[in-house]
């Protein structure tokens, strides 16, 4: 049996795969097992601001694999705290729970938040969240994604959530009550389709929060540690929340998560509140601060923004030669999206024939997040066979 039979056989269908079966990373390029190539400008799926198996970040990983794996969470993991001093150094004064991915963060945020709310008044324990937002799959994040398609078979939701319209600060002063516990926003929306809110809208939501008493969540599992070209995507606005939920880059593939919070709202969670066999192991802690450090002395921060700049040039002039297929086009830092006038999917399937991988999201937005260190010939590469998927639309 060939592994493509083997999946039929074994493994749930709740993926669309594309074939072939990858066996090697390295930088912006993925390998077959027959050693064809392929551009990755979607490393890790948001995961690979470093590109594939980053050097600094295999060595970590072998070094702490033959010294401890892991080590559950009764005892004292003394990699933990020089990873949450990184986190906290580049970020807010806070105290963090580490997890295992995105999901897990924001489904922690909202226990915090919600404990949190219990302390304020018995009665504070709604969210607002954003229509097109995506904050993971399990039950709590499900229901704070605001998108039917992804609800639709799991209803009925947990209770409690409101959605209002992304970027609109009237909804949101229209909704939020005294029973509003915490407001779960993305400082980008991902997989809505790279949608970029204003300065002004992020700026009052802050001020919003602050004076109707809840707290303002940022999912940043896909705009944080430095896709954005600052270090947490709130930061590009000039405000700060009061828990943020990371996960994607902080691991480089190793699945890490953390839940960021504020000291006097970290201080109410109690032995016991929370836990996780996994969460923040030597493994995955070795694998983030060696990713922490490569973005700061390998100064990826600002890779990120050169990248943009040229990025920008390459996209604009797309839009500019298919003004009737290319609507607009919007990025920041590392997160770009081409929004198409039709349905891209034929696009990104093109790019895939062409051994250029990128994704296409809310059907019409072609989105790519790559590597920082992406060279100016990859960028060439993929803009010519991206130019070509785009002609053919
Ligand atoms: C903004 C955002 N939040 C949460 C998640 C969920 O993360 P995970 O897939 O690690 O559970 C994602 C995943 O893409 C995301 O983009």
């Amino acid at each position: 049996m060939n592994i493509y039979d083997n999946y039929d056989s074994y493994i749930m269908k709740t993926y669309t795969r594309v074939k072939p079966a990858f066996v090697k990373g390295e930088g912006s390029w993925l390998f077959d097992k027959d050693g064809n190539k392929y551009l990755d400008l979607f490393p890790g799926w948001g995961t690979g601001l470093l590109g594939h198996c980053h050097p600094k970040v295999v060595k970590a990983i072998k070094d702490q694999a033959e010294k401890l794996i892991h080590l559950p969470n009764n005892y004292y993991n003394e990699l933990q705290p020089e990873l949450a001093e990184l986190v906290i150094k580049h970020s807010f004064p806070g105290k963090i729970f580490f997890c295992n991915s995105g999901a897990e963060a924001i489904e922690g945020s909202m226990k915090v938040a919600r404990n949190w709310g219990k302390n304020q008044a018995k009665t504070k324990y709604k969210f607002i969240t954003t229509t097109n937002s995506f904050h993971g799959r399990t039950f709590g994040a499900l229901t704070a994604t605001a998108q039917e398609k992804y609800q639709a078979p799991f209803t009925p939701l947990v209770p409690g959530f409101t959605y209002v319209p992304y970027n609109d600060i009237t909804a949101m002063e229209q909704t939020i009550d005294d029973e509003t516990v915490a407001v779960i926003l993305e400082p980008v929306q991902g997989e809505g389709g790279v949608n970029i809110p204003t300065k002004e809208y992020m700026t009052k939501l802050r001020q919003l929060c602050t004076d109707r008493g809840c707290l303002l969540i940022c999912d940043e599992v896909q705009t944080g540690v430095g896709r954005t070209g600052t270090w947490f995507g709130y930061q590009n606005f000039d405000i700060t929340p009061d828990i943020m939920a990371v996960a994607k880059i902080a691991g480089s593939g190793a699945p890490i998560g953390m839940i960021v919070a504020k000291p006097e709202i970290a201080d109410l969670m109690q032995p016991g509140y929370h836990g996780s066999t996994y969460g923040g192991n030597p493994l995955v802690c070795a694998a983030s601060i060696a990713t922490f450090k490569t973005i700061e002395e390998d100064c990826l921060l600002g890779k990120a923004k050169d990248l943009k700049t040229k990025f920008d040039e390459k996209a604009q002039a797309l839009k500019a030669k298919y003004p009737d297929k290319v609507k607009e086009y919007r990025g920041l830092g590392a997160i770009y999206g081409i929004e198409l006038t039709k349905p891209g999917a034929s696009i990104s399937a093109y790019c895939l024939e062409n051994k250029v991988l990128c994704n296409c999201t809310h059907n019409v937005v072609l989105r790519f997040l790559p590597s920082a260190l992406l060279t100016d010939e990859e960028l060439t590469l993929a803009f010519k066979v991206i130019d070509e998927a785009i002609e053919k639309l």
